[in-house]
Order: C-alpha cells, then structure tokens, then sequence
C-alpha cells in the first residue's frame, strides 16, 4: 500500500522553504500531495487558481509530488485521498504553538491520521510566505527564496513585472 502525506498550507505562494520540506518528506513517504486549503485567519494575494498553477508547476521536479485544493476540513481531505499523514514543516520555536493545537485538534478529529513535523533547512529558519511578499512590495529581491516562476508573479502583483 502507497504511503501518502497531505502537505496542507496556504502557499501563498510557494517558496522555496515549502520545496524543501517536499523534498525531506519523499524520503520518507512515497507520495506527498501539496494541498492548498483555506486557513479562516489569513487574507491571501493571490486566488486558489494562481496559487495552485504557481504550486504544479513548481512541483514539476518532484514526480511523487502532486498539487492540489481542497475547500473543507484538512482531516476530511486526508481520509478522502487515503493519505496516512499530515505533514508540516517547523521553523523556529515561533511555530511550535500554533502547529501544536492545529496537530492535536486534527487528532481529535481523526485519531487515525498522525501530523509529522520536518525541521526545515537552516538556510529557510527565517522565511516565510508573509516575509516574502513583505520585501517584494517594497522592492527588495527575494530571487532565491521562491522559484523564478513565483518571483515573476509576486512582481507583477506589486506593478514590478514589466519592464
Ligand atoms: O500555511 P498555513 O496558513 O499555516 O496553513 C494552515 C492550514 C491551511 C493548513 C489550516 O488553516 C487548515 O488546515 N485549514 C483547513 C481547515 C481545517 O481543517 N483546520 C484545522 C482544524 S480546525
């Protein structure tokens, strides 16, 4: 049996922190779908359709890892693919509380389904989706935190892109 992980995020947009944790979590699972979901506390840049093109066809180097969405509970979604796994990254200690209750509620949710955490690179302790789109907006280059496609998207939603 296929073992499968949901990588659940906002991933607005997809950095390079995100494809780290891919890359970890496939030499632990056979199959990670990276699942845009609705996180009630955020207000994104970009919709789930930009989120979910800039996601595939950031995943093209990854052949056990697909990209999708999901609009509901992640637990629902997990059952539904047959995944086995959440799967989130961990930066700083920052992170710690807020991963925490989202594990253990998803727990009591489903009993069955167990979130793995993955340290992400040292090299990504200090990004972040927000950060990111924080230093595009006021021009300051974020060329190898994201992959070139998001870099090009992130400048042309802040009037940066043409010419
Ligand atoms: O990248 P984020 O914003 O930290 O991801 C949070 C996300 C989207 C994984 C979380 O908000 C989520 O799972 N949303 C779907 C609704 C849900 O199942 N919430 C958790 C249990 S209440």
């Amino acid at each position: 049996m296929e073992n499968i992980a949901i990588y659940p995020g906002s991933f607005d947009p997809v950095t390079n922190g995100h494809l780290d944790i891919v890359e970890r979590g496939l030499k632990i699972f056979d199959k990670i779908v990276v699942t845009i979901l609705h996180n009630p506390a955020k207000t994104t840049l970009f919709n789930v359709n930009e989120r979910l093109e800039m996601l595939r066809m950031s995943l093209e180097n990854f052949p056990n890892a697909e990209a999708d969405s999901y609009s509901g509970l992640l637990i629902d979604y997990v059952a539904q693919r047959k995944a086995t796994a959440i799967l989130r990254g961990m930066r700083a200690v920052s992170d710690f509380e807020y991963e925490f209750q989202m594990a253990l509620m998803n727990r009591r949710l489903n009993r069955e389904i167990q979130t793995v955490f993955l340290m992400t690179g040292l090299r990504w302790i200090f990004t972040s989706s927000s950060i990111i789109k924080e230093a595009v907006r006021f021009g300051g280059d974020i060329a190898d935190m994201v992959p070139p496609l998001v870099e090009r998207k992130l400048k042309e939603k802040f009037g940066f892109g043409k010419g």
